[in-house]
């Protein structure tokens, strides 16, 4: 899988660089060519000898060889790497890539890399949950850098928490994952509905749900990550897209949702229908505001369209839909029920009973039943993680 793959690695002043040695390894041993590229306080906590007799390539740390004056071009690395993976990456390295801070080799190569980037954090546990370093890994991400999380255990302080570089075997796995992943979906066209929908009352006020968005984009972005070329008709959310290929198209209610769908469906390849679309509607639109009265007020629903059961009707054979079923009781009954009403190819089943899963959480804990009777149960995960599970899914249906 990493057959010739270019990878940066980059180093930088933590307890945990000589984690890097294995994961140079790691990589070589898988094929991979190796360039590592070090920070002056990398240098303090591993040896460039190690990783030079490693890597087999001389390690770049300084802008320029101070003897024969030879440039390491940052932009020459930026355009040579397939990928940059930065591991250990301290807080201070984190607040520099975050904020343009171009004071050494590693940063300004950061910032020249037209390569995917990834970011293995290592730091103590006080310092990993400071809102500063939580600002700048956002910022990060939101910059399309992917983190891998540090995890729970003994400091080099002694302290016990949350701040030890993942393991260097699981962040070649990650790097693994990312190249079979990539390129998956370079052909298709993905819709992808996310988010509440509001039904509006009066100029004030709306029927809604407590829909976050936060899976529905996860899936965005893994299907962008992928090659696919996605249109997120989303509800009202408070959430940014960060890959270029995600075209996003803002919508409040079901209608407004189910008229965009209708537009873009027949282009697509695949819906993944993720949307908390509210089933009714006021029956009457309020021009001016609803008073207040000692009156109990009585309001006249009417149901919205099914998007789903709609598309699963007009839906051709060469196209796949899925659906999601969040439920709070009989949950295998009410989603194979859904399934088949709907005409879906898959569907995704999470359960308000289980802790962690369902709206505005960061987690998921799902299952997934498809028309040809398969059941796949998952354990909890971050919501990321959750939607490569289901994009992985999606892909089986066309490889
Ligand atoms: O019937 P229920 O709302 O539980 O079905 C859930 C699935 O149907 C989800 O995939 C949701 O996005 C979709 N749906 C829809 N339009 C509706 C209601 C649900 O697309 N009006």
């Amino acid at each position: 899988m990493l057959k010739g793959k270019k990878i940066i690695v980059g180093i930088t002043g933590s307890i945990a660089a000589y984690k890097a040695a294995y994961l140079c390894r790691l990589l070589i041993k898988k094929g991979a060519e190796v360039q590592v590229v070090i920070t002056p306080t990398g240098k303090e906590f591993i040896t460039p000898v190690t990783l030079s007799a490693l890597t087999q390539k001389p390690v770049l740390g300084e802008f320029f060889t101070a003897n024969d004056g030879i440039w390491h071009s940052h932009v020459d690395l930026g355009l040579w790497a397939d990928l940059m993976m930065i591991a250990p990456a301290t807080a201070s390295t984190i607040g520099k890539m975050a904020n343009g801070i171009a004071d050494n080799l590693l940063i300004t190569t950061y910032l020249s890399m037209k390569a995917p980037i990834f970011i293995a954090p290592a730091m103590d546990l006080d310092m990993y949950a400071h809102p500063s370093t939580r600002a700048n890994l956002e910022k990060l991400e939101s910059y399309g850098n992917r983190i891998i999380e540090p995890t729970e255990g003994m400091l080099a302080s002694r302290l016990e928490g949350k701040g030890r570089m993942e393991e260097p075997d699981k962040i070649v796995e990650c790097i693994e994952a990312f190249f079979k992943r990539q390129n998956q979906l370079s052909q298709k066209k993905v819709l992808i509905t996310a988010g509440p929908t509001y039904e509006k009352l009066d100029p004030i006020r709306y029927i809604g749900n407590y829909s976050s968005g936060k899976m529905g984009f996860a899936l965005a972005e893994s299907c962008a990550g992928r090659g696919a070329e996605v249109f997120l008709i989303a509800g009202p959310v408070q959430l940014k897209i960060h890959h270029p290929n995600i075209r996003r198209i803002d919508v409040n209610s079901a209608d407004e949702m189910m008229d965009e769908t209708l537009r873009i469906f027949p282009h697509a390849d695949a819906g993944i229908l993720c949307a908390a679309v509210a089933d009714y509607k006021p029956a009457n639109y309020s021009a001016e505001k609803l008073k207040r009265t000692d009156e109990s007020l009585k309001i006249n629903l009417i149901p919205n369209p099914d998007i789903a059961a709609k598309l699963g009707e007009i839906k051709r054979a060469d196209q796949i839909l899925a659906g999601f079923a969040l439920e709070t009781e009989n949950e295998m009954q009410n989603a194979l029920g859904k399934l088949q009403k709907k005409r879906l190819d898959f569907i995704v089943v999470n359960s308000l009973r289980d802790p962690g899963a369902g709206f505005q959480t960061d987690t998921n804990k799902i299952r997934i039943l498809t028309a040809k009777g398969e059941n796949t149960d998952f354990p909890l995960k971050p919501k990321c993680e959750v939607a490569e599970d289901i994009v992985d899914v999606l892909y089986g249906f066309w490889k």
